[in-house]
């Protein structure tokens, strides 16, 4: 009996092995699969820290000022927001102080303290923990960070901009705000676990050699094409379609809006010109049509003309799609987008 059933356990437990390393490759795909046993095993994929400090220029402070409150928007999520007012800016007094977002009353993500607090915020992170966080999503402790902190679109910050933000950052006055940390469940880190990207050489600032090159790095961190992009509803004939809108944004209070469509064509924005497009930037407002906060004009506003007027070219440059989304119209079912938006049936 005894010699008999051995080999039948050793059988089975080398089966039950297999499964355990086969399955999570079938349901996630083989891309995701060796950085999530990574991700399982060791943490997310990251490199060392480095010792050094960037140098605080006054000129630093100025840029990291001007990206940070700017194309970056760092303080859209990392404060409380007072949604009463225009554009829904930072409360006063809680810029970089960190927000809890809560789904049904409860929290699920932590935007953490920022400010140069030591003891609740970033006061003794080091340069390189902020850097590495801004740019490849790894914690000051060295923990996956949610994607929701935009690192996949501030991946490509040049080093000289990046080391801007982080002097930038120290100079933002403390302000103590003990706050808990998001807890990302094991099947969502699973499924992260190939969106932290180390960098492991230089980052020399991109080609910013005409208006619509200088426009397509502002426009890629400020991630104009994940909110203005279908990317839930692989059948739908919109989806993946760049800047062609059509994709369900979540706001405060359970408010939810769909993201219109920016390419050049008639039913996007071909009746933009530059100066109406600054314009929308600085105002929050289509001429008379005001625009929901969630599109964080807020802070792109207090980018120069010229900067602005260089996202605009990058804009003009992209495929024109047509689908036309109306957010001032009651939402109907649209078959471009699946989803519901005002001028949803005229698609
Ligand atoms: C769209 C929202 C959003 C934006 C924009 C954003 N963050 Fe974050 N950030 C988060 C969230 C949420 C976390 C926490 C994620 C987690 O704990 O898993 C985070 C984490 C961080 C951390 C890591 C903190 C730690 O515990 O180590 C740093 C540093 C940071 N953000 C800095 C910035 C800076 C600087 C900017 C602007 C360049 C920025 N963030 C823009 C949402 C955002
Ligand atoms: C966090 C998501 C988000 C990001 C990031 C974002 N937008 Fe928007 N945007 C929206 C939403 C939502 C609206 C619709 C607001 C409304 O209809 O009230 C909108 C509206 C617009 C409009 C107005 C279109 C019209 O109907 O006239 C333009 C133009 C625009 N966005 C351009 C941009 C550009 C350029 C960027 C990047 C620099 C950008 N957006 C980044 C969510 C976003």
């Amino acid at each position: 009996m005894k010699l008999r059933t051995k080999p039948l356990v050793s059988i089975a437990a080398l089966l039950i092995l297999l499964a355990f390393l086969v399955v999570p490759g079938i349901f996630m795909g083989w891309n995701f699969y060796p950085a999530a046993w990574h991700a399982f095993i060791v943490g997310p994929r990251s490199r060392p820290l480095r010792d050094a400090q960037f140098e605080r220029t006054p000129q630093r402070r100025e840029r990291g000022k001007y990206l940070a409150e700017g194309v970056l928007a760092c303080f859209r999520c990392h404060s409380d927001r007072d949604w009463n007012l225009p554009g829904a800016p930072p409360a006063r007094g809680k810029e970089g102080a960190g927000h809890i977002f809560t789904e049904d009353g409860r929290p699920w993500l932590v935007a953490p303290n920022i400010t140069s607090d030591s003891e609740t915020g970033a006061g003794r992170w080091t340069d390189d923990m902020i850097a590495r966080a801004i740019r490849e999503g790894v914690g000051h402790d060295g923990r996956m960070l949610h994607p929701l902190m935009w690192y996949g679109a501030f991946h490509d910050l040049s080093d000289e901009d990046v080391a801007s933000v982080v002097v930038f950052l120290r100079s933002v006055p403390p302000v103590r705000n003990s706050l808990p940390q998001t807890r990302i469940p094991l099947n969502r880190r699973l499924q992260y676990a190939d969106l932290q990207l180390p960098i492991t050489s230089p980052v020399p600032a991109p080609d910013l050699s005409t208006p619509q090159k200088r426009g397509e790095y502002l426009a890629g961190l400020a991630d104009c094409v994940g909110c203005h992009t279908s990317w839930y509803h692989p059948q739908a004939p919109v989806f993946a379609k760049l800047f062609a809108g059509g994709n369900l944004l979540e706001g405060p209070n359970g408010f939810t809006i769909v993201s219109p469509n920016i390419t050049p064509d008639p039913s996007g924005i071909s009746y933009y010109d530059e100066h109406l497009f600054v314009e929308m930037m600085r105002s929050g407002k289509v001429k008379a049509r005001p625009l929901h906060p969630i599109m964080p004009w807020f802070w792109y506003g207090k980018m120069t003309g010229k900067d602005l007027q260089d996202v605009f070219a990058y804009l003009r440059d992209q495929q024109p799609i047509k689908h036309s989304v109306d957010n001032a119209e009651p939402p109907t079912l649209c078959k471009l987008c699946q989803e519901k938006h005002g001028g949803g049936d005229r698609n």
